[in-house]
């Protein structure tokens, strides 16, 4: 390993999920495709908090502590998983949550909207065309009026994809790689879904610096191709700075693989339900952390051994 990482340790972290989440084999579908696919089950995570949002909250809720944030401002979908874990792991870290949530109608309250309400975050709904092009704005001026009324406030980027974020990918793949010498095995391949680049950027990362002979291929959930790129090149870039490493990003490196968005929220197709049901009745696995909608890759990183 040629990357300096020496200052990866020195990076502030919470400890809120419950890890390592377990790794497990499909046999009946590695035996049948004639592949060797294994599941990383960050469903397991943790309940309010769970899937993969924690992971990267560990990082970013404890930047908020270490600057003394009064509250935590955020934004997602009116169902956002991200928005509603926020909000959890802001509960327990005893400072308020303040969500932007999309929506152009009045929501039901209901799902994690409940959830966020329960959890006790403000919220702030704005139309789809302003979270497009202004939700940035519209935190920062969330975050001027708290400041104005002497709270200080730490604004979260969507899905907390940043170059703090990306620490908790890196760390997955440093998981993965010891899961690997405990199972005796070895995977050639990491599979994500993408949905606001931060998952995908931080295990590219961490197999740069843990794993250097996996590949990390992302299938985006919306937008396209070039719009993750040069996302998750932005934010891998980001953390490399805050390392002081050596790492270089290259954006050639990268495996986005467009074609398989989905149809929209909570709006799944025909084969997207037939795979889903395929795996569930064949290995016992609900193939999805959102029971809102479907989506073409949730709520594992998929991994494939080389070694057979
Ligand atoms: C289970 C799961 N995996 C991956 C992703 C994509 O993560 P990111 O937003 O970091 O791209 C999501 C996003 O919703 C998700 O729920």
């Amino acid at each position: 390993m040629s990357n300096n990482v020496n200052n990866f340790d020195n990076v502030t972290k919470l400890n809120l999920a419950n890890l390592p989440t377990p790794v497990h084999r499909l046999d009946k579908i590695s035996e049948e495709w004639g592949v060797d696919l294994w599941f990383k089950r960050d469903d397991y995570t943790g309940v309010e908090t769970s899937g993969n949002k924690i992971r990267k909250l560990e990082y970013t809720i404890a930047k908020a502590l270490s600057g003394k944030a009064g509250v935590v401002i955020t934004c997602g979908e009116i169902q956002s998983n991200h928005c509603r874990a926020t909000a959890a792991v802001a509960a327990k870290a005893g400072i308020k949550s303040h969500l932007v949530l999309r929506i152009d109608e009045q929501p039901l309250l209901e799902g994690n909207y409940l959830l966020d309400k329960i959890l006790g975050a403000e919220i702030t709904f704005i139309s789809r065309e302003d979270y497009s092009y202004r939700r940035g704005e519209i935190m920062a001026e969330i975050a001027r009026d708290y400041e104005a009324k002497g709270i200080s406030s730490y604004v979260i980027p969507e899905g907390a994809s940043d170059g703090t974020g990306n620490f908790g990918y890196i760390e997955a793949v440093k998981e993965i790689v010891n899961q690997e010498k405990e199972l005796g095995v070895s995977f050639d391949a990491i599979v994500c879904a993408v949905g606001s680049g931060g998952t995908y950027s931080g295990l590219f990362l961490g197999s740069k610096i843990y794993g250097p002979d996996k590949k990390v291929y992302g299938f985006n959930v919306c937008d396209d191709e070039e719009y993750f790129l040069n996302i998750c090149e932005r934010i891998a870039n980001d953390t490399v700075k805050t390392l002081g490493s050596d790492i270089e990003v290259k954006r050639d490196e990268m495996n986005i693989i467009d074609g398989y968005k989905r149809l929209g929220y909570a709006i799944s197709k025909d084969e997207e339900l037939a795979f889903i049901t395929e795996v569930a009745r064949k290995e016992g696995v609900i193939f999805f952390e959102k029971f809102i909608y479907f989506s073409n890759v949730d709520n594992c990183v998929i991994l494939s051994n080389k070694g057979k």
